[in-house]
This record gives C-alpha cells, structure tokens and sequence, in this order.
C-alpha cells in the first residue's frame, strides 16, 4: 500500500508527465494563462493594443505591446498580424510604422493600417480592435537595406506606402543622418496624407530632410502623378539610395524614371505591398507532397499551395506576406514539378528553391521540410 507522501509523489509525476512529456504544453498552459494576462500564452505571440489613433479617413495607427520574448525589428521590416475573425484565424502583413526606440525604450511598435473597401481583414481590423484587445503577431521579416548615416535618400511614397519611409525616417532622424534627404510623398487629397503631424516633428529635428506631398488627385481634369519634374528638383539624385513603397503603377514609374536618370539598379529599393502580378487562378494542381524532414504525408486535390497544405498537415513552416513578396516561405524541393500560382509556369521536376506559398503541386512532390 502507498504512504500519503508517496501517493502525492506518484500524482505529482503523472501530472508532470501529462503537462511536460508533450510536443506542446502551451496546450495545457494557455487556457489558464490567457485568462491570467494574454500577453503570457505560448502559442502565439501576443500584443496587446495599447491605442488606436485615426491617422484619416480610412488609416489608423495601432499601438501595440508584444509580449517581452518578440525579437524587435530593423526599420523597414514587416509583422504579420494574426487575428480570429469569426473562429478562423486569419494574417495580414503590415510593415512597423515606428522607430526602434519605441520598442527598445517602451516596448511599443505601431503599424499603420489602410482600410481595403473590400477587403476581407482591414474593415475587420478598423471595426473590431480597441485599447485592451490583444492579436497575434510573428517576428519581423524583410531584408529591405536601410541608408547608412552619410548616404543621400530619396523615399518615394504612395498612400499607405508611406509606412516604411516613417520607421526609416524617425531611425534617421535619432541617428542624427548627415546627408541629404527627400521625401516625395503621393496622396490624392491633403485629407489622404497620413503620418501628417509625425512628418512635420521629423522635418523639425532632421532640418536636412526636404518633404514634398503632392495632391495628384487636386485637379481631377489633371491628375499629377509621379514624372521627370518631380526627380529634376532632387539635387545629386544619381548618387541617392532610392526607396520605394506604394501602388504597382507608381512603382513601375518610378523605377523606369530612376533608371533614366542615371541612378544605377542596386540603388533603387522597392517594397511591394501587394502581388506584382494579377494570380493566375486557373492552374490545375494536386496531388501527393513528403515533408521528409517532419516525416509527414499529405495528398491534395484541391489546387492548393504548399503552404496551406503544409498547415493542414499540422506542420508550421515559416512565412511572411503569404503572396509571393517577401521569399520567408522558400524551401528546398528535392524533386517533383510545381506551379507558380502568380505566373502559372510549371517547375522544373529537379532540386530547387521554391516559395511554398505560391507553389501548387503537381503530381507528387519532395520538400526538405
Ligand atoms: C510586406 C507588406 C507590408 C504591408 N504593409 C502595410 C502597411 O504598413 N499598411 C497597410 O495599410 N497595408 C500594408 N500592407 C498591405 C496589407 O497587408 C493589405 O492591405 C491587406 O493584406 C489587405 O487585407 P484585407 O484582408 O483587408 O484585404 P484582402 O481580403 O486580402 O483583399 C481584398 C481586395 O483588396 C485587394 N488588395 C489587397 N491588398 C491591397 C492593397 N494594399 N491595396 C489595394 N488593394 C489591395 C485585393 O487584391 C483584393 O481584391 C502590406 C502588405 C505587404 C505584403
Ligand atoms: S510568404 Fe512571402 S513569399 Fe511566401
């Protein structure tokens, strides 16, 4: 027969093994956690929103605070932002509108988000999330470069794509940047111009930072939209480090503009925030897919990319933008033939690297992963 203490003793070791000879324990953990502080539980890494402010009409700036254990960003990286939207988890990526000294000193980050009239999470973003509510997040991600302290700038924005331009500049402007820097920021109206008041602070403490925010929708009978002009009045643009984040026809612009005046290809930065390229939705996919390295089979018929049917099989590969851009999905294949979803060309059946997020499979498929 077993003595009191042993009896407690043998509870003990069953309760242990039940919570910590497990793959997971935040599965036991989390519950009791989340009601505790959800900034504590382990199978996401939460933030809680610590203020919403409306930047305009349709942008708002959130402010959140990660949980301790979130690595920080470098200026011009993105966070993918995990939100249960009527019971099904859905990730949105949005590039951090802050400086890094906001994390580093009060362990804040802001993104700043545009509402798509359409769209299927930023209505849900705007409507849903006030002070207190608390989101998923992933670590940062993006190898955008960011301009040494002596190095000539030129940003060129477009609407909401103003958000990397403001973490680089706020990281500029408290590096004390020595060389020029111009902003040519395109809104279609003066109530379109989000980030307004930080940019007047930046142009305060970074005397040498000159903005330009062109209203290109001002005159409807005329519409102004990037052209020569606007890069003729940048002083030594060819020697500038040239970043660009906005709409794909500005992008396009843009880059033929720089390239004719002389500012070399390595120079010229670009974060896209959408597709280059419409998706091609008609590509005829499935079949069977080996994770090798997990050991894990899985057969789709269904058209779907790698990624999604690397999640359906419990696997957690890493990702980012989830639509091509970024390249954190990439994977060794080691054989079998898959379809780019963007381009609809077909792959080679060798080994190569892939992007699991826009690779259909076709036929069966051998991932390193
Ligand atoms: C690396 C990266 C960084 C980003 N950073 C920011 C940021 O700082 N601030 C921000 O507001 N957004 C940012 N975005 C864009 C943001 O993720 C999208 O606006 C968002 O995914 C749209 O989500 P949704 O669910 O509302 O729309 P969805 O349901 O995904 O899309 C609905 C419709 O809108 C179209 N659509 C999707 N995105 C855009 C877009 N950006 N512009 C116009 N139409 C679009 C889609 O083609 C579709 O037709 C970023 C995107 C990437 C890839
Ligand atoms: S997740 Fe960004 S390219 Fe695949």
């Amino acid at each position: 027969m077993l003595s009191i203490t042993e009896k407690h003793s043998t509870a003990l070791k069953w309760l242990g093994q039940q919570v910590f000879n497990r793959q997971n324990p935040a599965v036991y953990f989390d519950p009791v956690l989340e009601v505790l502080n959800p900034l504590w539980v382990r199978r996401y890494l939460p933030a809680r929103i610590e203020s919403v402010d409306e930047e305009t009409h349709d942008t708002r700036t959130f402010t959140l605070r990660p949980a301790k254990r979130w690595g920080g960003f470098r200026p011009g990286q993105h966070i993918n932002i995990q939100v249960e939207k009527n019971g099904r988890w859905c990730s949105r990526p949005f590039t951090v509108s802050s400086a890094p000294s906001l994390w580093a000193e009060q362990g804040q980050v802001t993104i700043t988000v545009k509402r798509v009239a359409d769209g299927e999470v930023t209505p849900w973003l705007h409507e849903q999330l006030g002070a207190g509510d608390v989101v998923g997040l992933t670590e940062a991600f993006g190898d955008e470069p960011n301009p040494t302290h002596d190095e000539p700038v030129l940003f060129i924005a477009g609407g909401s794509g103003i958000t990397p331009a403001l973490s680089q500049l706020q990281a500029m402007a408290e590096q004390a940047h020595q060389a020029p820097v111009t902003l040519l920021y395109f809104v279609r109206s003066g109530d379109d111009v989000i980030g307004a008041a930080m940019l007047e602070r930046l142009q305060q403490c970074l005397p040498q930072l000159s903005v330009t925010i062109v209203e290109s929708e001002a005159n409807p009978e005329a519409p102004e939209h990037l052209n020569a002009a606007h890069l003729e009045a940048v002083s030594g643009l060819a020697g500038r480090s040239c970043y660009l984040c906005g709409p794909p026809a500005m992008m396009d612009i843009a880059t033929e503009l720089l390239s004719q005046a002389g500012v070399a290809d390595e120079q010229v930065h670009q974060t896209f925030f959408g597709p280059k390229s419409a998706p091609q939705m008609d590509v005829e996919g499935g079949g069977a897919v080996s994770f090798t390295r997990s050991g894990v089979e899985a057969t789709d018929q269904d058209n779907r990319v790698l990624l999604e049917i690397a999640e359906e099989a419990n696997l957690n590969p890493r990702y980012g933008c989830r639509m091509g851009i970024c390249h954190q999905c990439s994977c060794r294949k080691t054989s079998g033939t898959v379809i780019n979803r963007m381009t609809g060309v077909e792959s080679s059946p060798g080994e190569e690297t892939i992007q699991l997020c826009i690779s259909v499979p076709r036929g069966a498929v051998t991932l390193d992963l």
